[in-house]
């Protein structure tokens, strides 16, 4: 008997590996985290499979869920939003599984960021505007950020920004970013990306905020920032030039 932790990807039901997809369907027990986890991911579920929403569940009781599955000998697809190297909770439940010597695997999953970065056509890394992708949040109930990873710290090094959990302090975020960015640094907020209802508000840090009250969202939403946004003047990239000398094709080479 193994758990199988899934990343169930970032909503839209087919934005789902295909190893992911054929381990729910041979699972007889599916936990899944609440509303985030489409129904359409639910459907590849076994019929008579039985199916658990955790979200009203406490740690104990999804571990509890586990236990009950190993002892009577029952795969389970343990399924979370996007994918699951990322604020999906999955490192204490795989902690608990280890003191009860339930195996477990991981199987990834799509991540918000990227199908937000989709939804927006636009690639968030780009030649010699930025090159780095900082996936962060800011404080919430459940958790504090560490004093080393405050915003304002991967704001100085002007790399595009995903923050993620954070949509309902947006203002908050704009102020401690524009030090750094600058009011003309191009935002895009992206509501819901892939399901039906996705949104998108783009703006600069100067006006995001007065935007996004034209189309209130909340909770599951990510705020990009970044100069890679909206940059149409880049350089294109060295590897497909055809003056850059590469493995599989010698310099001049079509
Ligand atoms: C608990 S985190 C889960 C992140 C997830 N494990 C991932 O790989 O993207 C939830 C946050 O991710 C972001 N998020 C998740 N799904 C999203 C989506 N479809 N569109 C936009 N943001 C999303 C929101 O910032 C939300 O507050």
């Amino acid at each position: 008997m193994t758990v199988h932790f899934i990343g169930a990807g970032p909503g839209a039901a087919d934005l789902l590996t295909l190893r992911g997809r054929d381990l729910i369907a041979r699972c007889p027990v599916c936990l899944y985290a609440g509303s985030l986890v489409p129904a359409g991911v639910l459907a590849h579920c076994p019929p008579n499979a039985r199916i658990v929403d955790t979200a009203p569940l406490s740690l104990d009781d999804i571990v509890a869920e586990m236990k009950k599955a190993h002892d009577a000998g029952l795969d389970v697809a343990r399924l979370h939003s996007g994918d699951l190297s990322i604020w999906s909770a999955v490192g204490e439940q795989m902690r608990r599984l280890d003191a009860l010597d339930i195996p477990y695997t991981m199987t990834p999953g799509v991540p918000a960021f990227a199908a937000a970065s989709a939804a927006l056509k636009r690639e968030l890394t780009l030649p010699e505007v930025a090159q780095s992708l900082v996936l962060t949040r800011t404080s919430g109930r459940a958790s504090s950020m560490p004093d080393r990873e405050k915003l304002a710290t991967f704001a100085q090094s002007g790399a595009t920004l995903a923050v993620h959990l954070s949509i309902h302090v947006l203002a908050q975020v704009v102020e401690e970013l524009t030090p750094f960015y600058g009011g003309d640094c191009p935002v895009a907020l992206v509501y819901r990306a892939s399901w039906p209802d996705e949104r998108i508000v783009r703006g600069a840090l100067a006006d995001i905020v007065a935007r996004a009250a034209e189309t209130p969202m909340e909770r599951t939403a990510l705020i990009l920032v970044g100069p890679a946004l909206a940059s149409e003047d880049f350089r294109e990239s060295a590897l497909y030039d055809s003056a850059y000398d590469r493995r599989f094709r010698a310099r001049g080479e079509r």
